[in-house]
């Protein structure tokens, strides 16, 4: 800190000058990062809500609820770690839901409510999801672009 100190000192004020602007722009620059990420993050829940008419923060609250992490890793799902089905990380963008139906809000309803009436004897219960809750969990879900 010293030294930093007695080298600005040396330095002609105009280069100190050059510094402190390049200082300033490196910190403008982290704050426009940051303030995009956040709002990226919002509007990602924001068209998940409309798509699906459901609550993505009482969705995560429902996968909590539902135990769903016992068998998907979900990203930001505290302690969903398992591996018995497919990870759910980027299950927004995926054309398929189980490999059978379109994926989109109606399937994803469909799929949470009943996944044994799509295919039967697969490896994910029906789990008697309210249509509430399905809402819920799909907008959540759909905020998961990667
Ligand atoms: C007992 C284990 C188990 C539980 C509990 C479970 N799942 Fe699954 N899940 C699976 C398996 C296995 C598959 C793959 C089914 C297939 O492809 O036929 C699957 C598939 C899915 C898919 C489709 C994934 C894809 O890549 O197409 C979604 C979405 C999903 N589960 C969400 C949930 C949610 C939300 C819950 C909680 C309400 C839940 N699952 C609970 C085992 C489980």
């Amino acid at each position: 800190m010293h030294r930093l100190k007695s080298l600005l000192a040396a330095m002609p004020s105009s280069l100190r000058f050059v510094l402190a602007l390049l200082a300033l722009s490196f910190l403008a620059g982290v704050a426009s990062v940051t303030v995009l990420y956040r709002q990226d993050a919002a509007q990602a829940r924001t068209s998940a809500e409309v798509m699906t008419g459901g609550s993505a923060k009482a969705g995560q609250e429902a996968i909590g609820r539902y135990n769903c992490g016992a068998c998907h890793q979900i990203p930001g799902i505290a302690s969903a770690v398992g591996r018995v089905g497919p990870p759910l990380n980027g299950i927004a963008v995926r054309a398929e839901i189980a490999g059978v139906l379109a994926n989109d809000p109606a399937n994803m309803i469909r799929w949470l409510r009943a996944p044994q009436h799509v295919v039967p004897g697969n490896g994910m219960p029906d789990q008697g999801v309210s249509d509430r809750d399905a809402r819920d969990i799909a907008a959540y879900l759909y905020t998961l672009k990667k």
